[in-house]
């Protein structure tokens, strides 16, 4: 699988509301190939694109998505705290999130965010949905969690389905983690990283992503230590300072 250099962090957070729709679509318009986004459970067990447990800060209602039910969820407006020009964006499902990466011919991170002891369900569903709607025509989807049982479960359901391993800093132990759930990629946080890290995940044969990346002058000192591929909210700048884009 080709990693691309520069990938759209819950589609274009700066420049649209995070895992929205409307993301996903300026995201492919600012020219990225592929997009990271969250998925979690609502309490009826519908997997839907949304990065915090709670839904305060995205739509005003101060409540869990795990406690709330997908037809309450999806009336909540998810754009107008981000810009008025975005009112009306709702939380989507993750089947409303595949019908448009295959229109707008986008790639995906489907990073697995499970309220704490939901980790199997939530891993499950996200699998069950890739397995079963993934667009054809799209490259094979990246699936990442910091959630190692997660990974276990998408591991034994779909070992072909390839898995990253997050981390805040890599930890001294990761070869062992990130090789007994036989791992393509690490995800590292990006101000925890340095070159000889890089270099080490590289050189025991893994691709290398680092997170949250909105500073140019950063991107092109983790370009240069070798890193793989570029989560960014700003892929303009990311794009410009690469000469990617
Ligand atoms: O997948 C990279 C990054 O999104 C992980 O952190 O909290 O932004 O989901 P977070
Ligand atoms: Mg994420």
């Amino acid at each position: 699988m080709e990693l691309p250099k520069i990938i759209g962090h819950r589609g274009a957070a700066a420049h649209a509301p995070e895992n929205t729709l409307a993301s996903l679509r300026k995201a492919a318009a600012l020219g990225v190939a592929w997009v990271e986004f969250d998925v979690m459970l609502t309490q009826d067990r519908v997997p839907v694109m949304h990065h915090d447990y709670d839904l305060t800060r995205t739509t005003g209602f101060a409540q869990a998505v795990a406690q709330t039910p997908y037809h309450h969820l999806s009336a909540l407006d998810a754009g107008r705290w981000f810009h008025g020009d975005f009112e009306g964006e709702a939380i989507p499902t993750l089947g409303q999130v595949f019908l448009l990466l295959a229109e707008l011919g986008l790639g995906a991170n489907l990073e697995i965010k499970p309220a704490p002891g939901r980790e199997r369900e939530t891993a499950e569903a996200v699998v069950v949905e890739l397995k079963g709607h993934w667009p054809a025509q799209l490259p094979p989807p990246l699936i990442s969690s910091f959630r190692e049982p997660c990974l276990e479960v998408a591991q034994a359901l779909a070992p072909e389905i390839a898995r990253g391993h997050l981390f805040e800093a890599v930890p001294a132990d990761w070869q062992e983690r990130v090789s007994r759930l036989d791992c393509y990629s690490v995800h590292a946080r990006e101000d925890l990283l340095d070159g000889e890290t890089v270099a080490e995940l590289r050189n025991a044969g893994y691709r290398t992503l680092a997170y949250t990346v909105n500073d140019p002058a950063r991107a092109v000192l983790l370009d240069g230590w070798g890193i793989d591929a570029i989560i960014t909210d700003d892929i303009p700048a990311i794009a410009k300072a690469l000469s990617c884009g």
